[in-house]
């Protein structure tokens, strides 16, 4: 499994001890989520704040954009050093357009879609894109429960993807712990982010452990 810890629920007074502990941990990427006050109810962090971020990560920064109108911002992530920019479906009226930006500023492009979103809609852009993350929960917030109709749409897009040659991995957020992360290995996800359940735990790289060996 590969494992994106989220930035979110780490301790932002001590950034640089949580950056340390991940860079000794075994996880892949760094989840980094970024918040308008718009596209979902709350603000999070910025561009400075993953400027910092990257010059003390060691691992690829994985930025979610909860923004309206990402497209504006492409350049500005990957002058943060962002390995993949993930952008919502909702939030594109030209997605096809976005991804090909994407993927000329040279990073990895990730297609978001919310809980309400049906898989389905992501049938004429999943060759495109190199990751699709399925929201578990409703974005704007760490620590919420997972809905579980997400492994059904795990399933679905393991379909989807197949059937359509797609190289694009499945990445899930929200709601994610050693339970629910099991039940999303079944279904074929490939990607788990975790906020709470890393952050939170008694013993941060033993959680990260336990979702890497799933
Ligand atoms: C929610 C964010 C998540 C969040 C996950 O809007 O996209 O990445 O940090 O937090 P947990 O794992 O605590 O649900
Ligand atoms: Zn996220």
């Amino acid at each position: 499994m590969i494992v994106s810890p989220s930035l979110l629920s780490a301790d932002f007074g001590h950034l640089a001890d949580d950056l340390d502990m991940i860079n000794r941990s075994e996880a892949d990427w760094l989840h980094l989520d970024v918040m308008d006050g718009v596209f979902v109810p709350n603000i999070s962090f910025g561009f400075p704040v993953i400027k910092y971020v990257q010059e003390l990560c060691e691992k690829p920064l994985d930025v979610h954009l909860m923004i309206v109108e990402p497209q504006k911002f492409v350049s500005q992530v990957r002058d943060c050093g962002a390995a993949i920019m993930n952008v919502h479906y909702e939030a594109c009226t030209h997605l096809d357009r976005v991804v090909q930006q994407i993927h000329n500023a040279g990073m990895k492009a990730g297609v978001t879609i919310n809980p309400a979103t049906p898989v389905c809609l992501l049938r004429d852009i999943v060759e495109q894109v190199d990751l699709v993350l399925l929201m578990s929960v409703n974005p704007g917030f760490g620590g919420q429960r997972f809905i579980r109709n997400t492994l059904n749409k795990v399933r679905l897009l393991r379909e989807l993807i197949d059937e359509t040659g797609s190289q694009a991995v499945i990445e899930v957020d929200g709601g994610v712990n050693d339970t629910t992360g099991a039940e999303l290995a079944e279904a074929g996800a490939d990607v788990l982010v975790a906020g709470n359940y890393v952050f939170k735990a008694d013993d941060p790289f033993e959680a990260i452990s336990t979702l890497k060996r799933l």
